[in-house]
């Protein structure tokens, strides 16, 4: 039996990290899903983000779907554990749910000279410290900064995030993790929404610092994972077909998400399982 490959997000974040895999594994069939009727996910406690991240995967495991990446920080850094430890083994053996922090944390010292690091993300992902640990698991030397940025997600979710209400907020996240971090050379978008943020964040990060959003990373490290694993990629099918899902009954969806994605997109509402 084969199988869409599942993306999930919050809302409709994960469709920057969807348009990066789609455009680098084309030939997959794909269900993207986001719990738009219950996002922002960025502030909630541990329980309700992996009660909530838990139903979307099994509601994506239910249709069919053999491998689901978590195309958000905040449920790979506060549920993708458990669910990888608990709730997988009530399922076929072959299912498997992956995140986005590991591959960036497995890359990140790449790009550093100073071995000073930036994370941009959720109050949820910094609470977790799962980028400080997964990074000092891969590169132990280097001094990883964190910044949480709550009000970030409902400014983009609101489409204000290019207006000069945003500025306030970008500028002071920004000026306060520099503080902590003066020497810091790469700052990653530690939540997949930032990017839409890009010119925003550019503008008030001095020049010498790069920024890297995860879509081309999460994209290559699918790429290498069902290289390493033919076991895994023989149960994704390949009919290139894709399909948007959401929580949500909002007539603009679709307008929204192809914001998000880059292109237009048709997003249908349906009731979790
Ligand atoms: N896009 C999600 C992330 O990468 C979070 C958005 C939210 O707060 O729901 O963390």
């Amino acid at each position: 039996m084969t199988g869409p490959i599942g993306i999930f997000d919050s809302g409709y974040g994960g469709l920057t990290v969807f348009k990066e895999i789609a455009a680098q594994l084309p030939l997959y069939d794909y269900i993207y899903l986001g719990d738009n009727a219950r996002a922002p996910y960025g502030g909630r406690s541990f329980e309700v983000i992996y009660k909530y991240t838990l139903e979307c995967v099994e509601t994506l495991f239910n249709m069919g779907c053999p491998l689901v990446i978590l195309a958000c920080n905040t449920a790979s850094a506060k549920a993708l554990r458990t669910i990888q430890q608990q709730d997988l083994q009530r399922w076929e053996p072959w299912r498997r749910v992956l995140g986005v922090i590991r591959p960036t944390a497995e890359i990140i010292g790449n790009y550093t000279q100073t071995g000073q690091i930036g994370i941009l993300a959720t109050a949820g992902t910094v609470q977790s410290s799962s980028y400080l640990l997964e990074i000092a698991h891969f590169f132990p030397e280097l001094q990883v900064h964190q910044e949480a940025c709550p009000m970030w997600v409902p400014l983009i979710e609101n489409q204000e995030h290019e207006g000069a209400g945003a500025d306030f907020f970008v500028q002071k996240n920004i000026t306060r993790l520099l503080h902590q971090a003066p020497q810091m050379d790469t700052l990653v978008l530690g939540c997949t929404h930032y990017p839409l943020m890009w010119s925003k964040i550019r503008q008030f990060t001095p020049a010498s610092i790069q920024l890297l959003s995860q879509g081309p990373i999460v994209a290559q490290s699918l790429a290498d994972y069902l290289i390493r694993h033919p076991e895994k990629e023989q149960r994704c099918s390949k009919g290139g077909s894709r399909t948007f899902l959401t929580t949500e009954a909002d007539p603009n969806a679709s307008e929204k998400g192809s914001l998000f994605y880059g292109q237009p997109l048709f997003m249908q509402q349906i009731e979790l399982n």
